[in-house]
């Protein structure tokens, strides 16, 4: 087993909190130590288990920033509430790794990333999808391993996928990002599912739908569909960004990709629960021409057996917001929940948080607590 050291910054800080893994960026420490924190920070690669993050808060915490790896449930944050603890703030705009009740029961408050991630994914959810219409990892397979004898006519047929059809699951922040750039940069018609309407997304697309008409252009549909079989059947290529809950735990089951077109392009930078993993194997083996693109598991870093072996399958590990800037958002916002609430701070309570990543004056608010009401935060008034 992997040991896990613990590396101090500011050793004098009154608060301690603790960062189970090296973040990027140097403000995220500044936002810390301007909150008068002692940091410990986690070196290591390996996911931490629960007893060594347990062992390292020890009878003193005041808050940890911690990993969509983690499993942050009752033991934990009752082990961060005895420890003295007020705050967790996952790095993700994801929180299925969190027990939210049990955190607000303990009187913990919890913070996540939102907002940063979103473009970044979006790109990702497109390049995925682009490498799996253009065989984009079997043809690089094919010439690095020098099988490459020159131009033919018949070399790696993939899929146009301009003025074809976009099935969105999930229309929140990034999935209406990748809808724009799918609609506006490839002028592809979309479906979404999702659980209401998106009037943003719709009215975007009425807008691009005008300029095109003004063009001379054939304009491009953008509907809801109500049930989720519509999108299935229609779409030639579906991405998924909903959350991972009960209710999209296997959304895409075996029964769900039978609805699929057997030459449909699937793309997953959500959860990796969303779909079933194993059937989704069988799905590709007995459709070559299904193809997919993956940037999350079922069951990380595992991968379902045979699903590295499939040609039609492109794969990268979790990755889809690995950009950085990003990641140094991410980390900014994290500090920052963290140190707003031992700072005693509000909550922020707007969607748009990009006045905590300016350089200058950050408003003295946590930017993002995920159950600030419960815990009868105050919003931030200016
Ligand atoms: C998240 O923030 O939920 C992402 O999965 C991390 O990339």
């Amino acid at each position: 087993m992997e040991t896990h050291a613990w590396r101090v910054e500011n050793p004098h800080g009154r608060r301690r909190v603790l960062v189970t893994k090296e973040l990027p960026g140097k403000r995220w420490r500044e936002i810390l130590i301007a909150a008068d924190c002692r940091i410990e920070i986690g070196s290591g690669q390996a996911p931490l288990e629960a007893v060594a993050i347990q062992a390292a808060m020890g009878t003193r915490c005041h808050g940890v920033i911690g990993q969509l790896t983690e499993p942050w449930g009752e033991a934990l944050f009752g082990a961060l509430a005895a420890a003295g603890g007020r705050v967790y703030s996952n790095y993700a705009v994801g929180y299925n790794n969190v027990d939210l009740a049990a955190a607000t029961r303990l009187g913990i408050l919890v913070g996540n990333t939102p907002g940063v991630l979103t473009e970044a994914t979006a790109e990702m959810a497109v390049a995925l999808t682009f490498a799996a219409a253009r065989r984009v990892g079997e043809a690089e397979r094919f010439l690095r391993s020098g099988h490459f004898q020159g131009w033919l006519p018949g070399l790696f047929l993939g899929r146009l996928l301009w003025r074809k059809t976009v099935g969105v699951i999930g229309a929140g922040r990034i999935g209406e990002a990748y809808a724009q750039m799918m609609v506006q940069g490839h002028k592809m018609n979309l479906i979404y599912h999702s659980l209401g309407p998106n009037r943003h997304l719709e009215e975007s697309v009425a807008a691009y739908n005008r300029f095109l008409v003004n063009q001379g252009e054939v304009p491009l549909f953008c509907r809801r569909a109500e049930r989720l079989r519509q999108l299935l059947q229609a779409a030639d290529v579906v991405s998924l960004h909903t959350i991972l809950d009960a209710t999209t735990r296997h959304l895409l089951d075996a029964r769900r990709l039978a609805l699929m077109k057997p030459t449909a392009i699937l793309v997953n930078t959500s959860r990796g629960p969303v779909i079933d993993e194993v059937a989704l194997v069988r799905h590709c083996r007995r459709h070559p021409d299904f193809r997919v693109g993956l940037d999350v598991f079922e069951d990380e870093p595992a991968l379902a057996p045979g699903l590295a072996d499939l040609d039609n399958v492109v794969i990268v590990p979790h990755i889809a917001s690995a950009t950085r800037w990003t990641r140094e958002g991410m980390a900014i916002l994290a500090a920052s929940n963290v140190a707003a609430v031992l700072m005693g701070w509000p909550a922020w309570g707007r969607p748009d948080l990009s006045t905590f990543l300016a350089e200058n004056n950050p408003p003295p608010a946590a930017p993002s607590l995920i159950n600030a009401k419960d815990l009868n935060i105050p919003r931030y008034e200016p």
